[in-house]
């Protein structure tokens, strides 16, 4: 198959008319989001959303998040909207936010990935909207990768992992954020936050209170135990190098790696310390990190990196997003010093 790239800004008509055509006849496109580029096919259409899979390689028990682009059409998708959800639509809607309801019988169980809930979110991105009000259907899309390979923030990452296997790639630019919406959970008692992203837990328990952060979004999934996101207990954000998160000041961090032949990934400002650097952006800024953090792992793979010692981002506000995502690239090998 070949892959053709329509670029959103100077073809968006062809681009919003293809990627309708082949939408509405059950193929699948990469689109643009705010957070990653995403492969989209119609949600409701189970046929189409097997070619998801497929094109990924990814696991048939990995539900996909739907996205939407009004309120109205969450309705169809959902038993309820409990009250909580409303609120969280209210405040960040459109946004990097995904959110996790009992599923109604018109979403195919392949798109849930055989679960009684459904994971939906409206995309910011207006080309990402614009396709899905062109479509006029919800479009189930997970990040545009290969399996276990770093979600794509570019056309051309979606190009390399995605050439021949798709018939298209919608191009709108690099994303505004970089790592992938939050994930909250409201089929609990409580909220549960299984991924954290654009929208962070404490902009969440200000909203809405009480909510608990899971297990899996720190630590390890235990062997054999039930996930609450399956996404969560797959290999994730692997680059082919081995990495290994070191905690611990700049100073220790540079006595550690001295001698030692290995690339570095660091922050920006601090390359001149090592001898083979990758930085993803600034000791002081989350937002900065989470832009660059893929594109630093592929960067990696790009430059034959083979041992890679990461320094360690802050946990608080966006940097929670950063930390689960570097952690889960480095196979939770981590050490303090
Ligand atoms: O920013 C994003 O969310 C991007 C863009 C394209 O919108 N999409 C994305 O999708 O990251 P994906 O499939 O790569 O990640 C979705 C995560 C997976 O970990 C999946 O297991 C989890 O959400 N998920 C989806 N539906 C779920 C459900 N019903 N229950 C629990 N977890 C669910
Ligand atoms: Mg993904």
């Amino acid at each position: 198959m070949q892959t053709k790239i329509l670029d959103y800004t100077t073809q968006k008509q062809e681009a919003l008319g293809q990627a309708k055509s082949l939408i509405l006849s059950g193929e699948v496109v990469a689109i643009p989001t705010e957070t990653v580029y995403g492969i989209a096919a119609n949600a409701l259409d189970g046929e189409a959303v097997k070619k998801i899979y497929v094109a990924k390689g990814r696991p048939s028990d990995n539900p996909l998040i739907v996205h939407i682009s009004e309120l109205s059409q969450a309705q169809a998708l959902v038993k309820e909207i409990p009250e909580k959800v409303k609120l969280m639509a209210e405040r960040f809607w459109p946004g990097p936010l995904t959110m996790i309801m009992k599923k109604s019988s018109l979403v195919p169980d392949i798109t849930s990935g055989g679960l009684d809930t459904v994971a939906v979110r409206m995309p910011k991105s207006q080309a990402a909207r614009d396709i899905i009000n062109a479509c006029g259907v919800p479009l189930a899309a997970p990040s545009a990768n290969l399996s276990g390979s770093p979600s794509p923030t570019n056309a051309d990452y979606v190009f390399a992992d995605m050439n021949g296997r798709i018939p298209l790639i919608i191009d709108a630019g690099p994303c505004e954020i970089g790592v992938e919406s939050t994930v909250i959970s409201f089929t609990g008692e409580k909220p549960r936050l299984l991924r954290p992203g654009g929208v962070t837990f404490e902009q969440i328990t200000e909203l809405i209170g009480e909510t608990e952060l899971d297990d899996a979004v720190l630590n390890k999934l235990v062997d054999g135990a039930v996930a609450s996101s399956p996404g969560m207990k797959y290999k994730h954000y692997a680059p082919k190098a081995s990495i290994t998160v070191v905690k611990g000041t700049l100073e220790e961090f540079v006595r550690f790696v001295q001698g030692r032949d290995c690339f570095v990934l660091c922050f920006e400002g601090e390359e001149k310390h090592f001898k083979n650097a990758v930085s993803y952006g600034r000791a002081d800024n989350a937002l900065s990190q989470a832009n660059r953090l893929f594109n630093a792992l592929r960067e990696l793979d790009e430059k034959g990196a083979d041992t890679v010692y990461a320094r360690c981002p802050e946990t608080s506000g966006i940097g929670l997003a950063v930390y689960n995502r570097l952690i889960r690239s480095a196979g939770f090998n981590i050490i303090s010093l």
